[in-house]
């Protein structure tokens, strides 16, 4: 199958693609200008293939409903949405700061007053989406961009649907990508609430803009996780008392006594100088649009028809994807590939029972040496090393929670991604499934 790519100067309806902005969450962002109205656009665009692969196309058509409904200053706003036959191209507003990470990486820590601006806007826009029942799931300075005024504009809200662990690469997980952020009840797959561990995850960011550092970090992954589960955070001496027991009441560990947003804004630090934010749909009726998910259909590269585009369904646009073709996704292969973590709660005994049942199901073949893994491709009878080669390891977490960490040494990748797709999934716990019962 050819694979679409978005080239520079690329007409997609009303809009002009230009450069990469980034290669965020499970797919590229792009620069879009109207070429109406000259007004610039961050385009983001998904494949079809992996959302229909990841059956959660409905998923993603509820998300996407609910996201054209929020409407807040620190929030960036999702303007239309498009589709190919192959891509669904999301229309946001383009924010033109950069991203806080980059701030705090270029600036250092930001002093108490302005990090606690920020830190406000931020529980503003975190806030104002919860109330409409929807939650982030992600939330990391990555995911918090600044505008031209240096406000912030949170970026991916309500976009949980796609598993965290299938975005960015395509693969199972923000493969390797950091769970710094990450709440321990979510780390432990125990089930939890999005709000209370989308507050842990701004509890982080409060401690990195106001030191600079991360409260939870170790090379190693176990030792991590351990920090985050007791909570266990250094804060600086010269840390205002009130930032530090503010930061201290959110990266509480137990969810049923961490702060909530109420609280939160009930706090004396947290009310200095504070100016609510009011959201863009104070006068308007919040309602459910059940037009909301048209997606505009268009032709990339050059537009055919520049009349009215064809109001599609999404769910249909979605099914038109008429084949998975898994060699299709990626035109190179990225280190970050490579390597794949998954939480799991089978014990490290019954995971390499079933790593076992599982690989040579798929016609592999594994050898165990001292606990660590090796699969090998195995070809009518004969193991041809040239194929695939992964090594996978278990590590335990807690009591009843470990990680799988699977490798790839040299082989293919689509059948590597295929290996991992089917390990996860036969093997860790899926957080949209989580997300599914909890919201029931
Ligand atoms: N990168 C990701 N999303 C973006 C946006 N909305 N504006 C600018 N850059 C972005």
């Amino acid at each position: 199958m050819l694979k679409e790519v978005e080239k520079r100067g690329m007409r997609l309806g009303k809009y002009e693609l230009g450069r990469t902005l980034g290669e965020g969450n499970f797919g590229k962002v792009k620069f879009a200008r109207n070429i109406e109205s000259g007004q610039g656009f961050a385009v983001k665009i998904l494949e079809k293939n992996r959302i229909f692969e990841l059956k959660i196309s409905d998923q993603i058509k509820r998300e996407i409903r609910t996201l054209k409904l929020l409407k807040h200053p620190n929030v960036v706003r999702l303007h239309e949405v498009l589709a190919s036959k192959t891509k669904i191209y999301m229309v946001l507003e383009y924010v033109n700061g950069g991203e806080l990470f980059d701030r705090i990486a270029s600036k250092g820590r930001l002093p108490e007053v302005e990090g606690r601006k920020l830190f406000q806007q931020l529980i503003d826009g975190v806030s104002y989406c919860h109330d409409k029942g929807v939650f982030h799931r992600d939330l990391k300075p990555e995911n918090v961009l600044i505008d031209a005024k240096g406000d912030i504009k949170i970026s991916d809200f309500g976009l949980s649907a796609l598993p965290q662990h299938f975005r960015d690469d395509g693969l199972l997980h923000t493969t390797c990508g950091s769970p710094n952020y990450v709440a321990p009840e979510v780390l432990a797959n125990r089930g939890y609430h999005g709000a209370t561990s989308d507050l842990w995850s701004c509890g982080v960011i409060l401690y990195v803009i106001l030191t600079g550092h991360l409260p939870f970090d170790d090379r190693n992954l176990a030792v991590l996780y351990q920090k985050i589960f007791k909570g266990d955070v250094q804060m600086p001496k010269w840390l205002s008392k009130g930032a530090r027991n503010l930061i201290k009441r959110i990266l509480d560990p137990n969810p049923n006594t961490r702060i909530t947003v109420a609280e939160i804004k009930s706090d004396e630090w947290f009310k200095q100088d504070y100016i609510p934010t009011i959201p863009d749909d104070e006068d308007e009726n919040f309602h459910i649009d059940n037009d909301a998910f048209s997606i505009h259909g268009v032709t990339p590269e050059v537009e055919k028809d520049p009349g009215q585009p064809a109001l599609i369904n999404a769910f249909q646009l979605i099914g038109m994807s008429s084949c998975l073709d898994l060699s299709g996704f990626f035109e190179k292969e990225e280190a970050s590939e490579r390597k794949i973590r998954f939480t799991s709660n089978y014990s490290p005994k019954e995971l390499c029972k079933k790593i076992e049942d599982v690989v040579t199901g798929m016609g592999f073949r594994v050898q165990n040496k001292n606990g660590k893994l090796k699969v090998m491709q195995e070809h009518t009878g004969q193991i041809r090393p040239g194929n695939l080669s992964v090594a996978a390891e278990v590590f335990e977490i807690s009591a009843s929670l470990y990680v799988v960490e699977l490798r790839k040494s040299y082989g293919d990748p689509s059948l590597y991604r295929q290996l991992c797709a089917r390990l996860s999934n036969d093997l860790g716990v899926s957080r949209s499934q989580e997300f599914l019962t909890s919201q029931v």
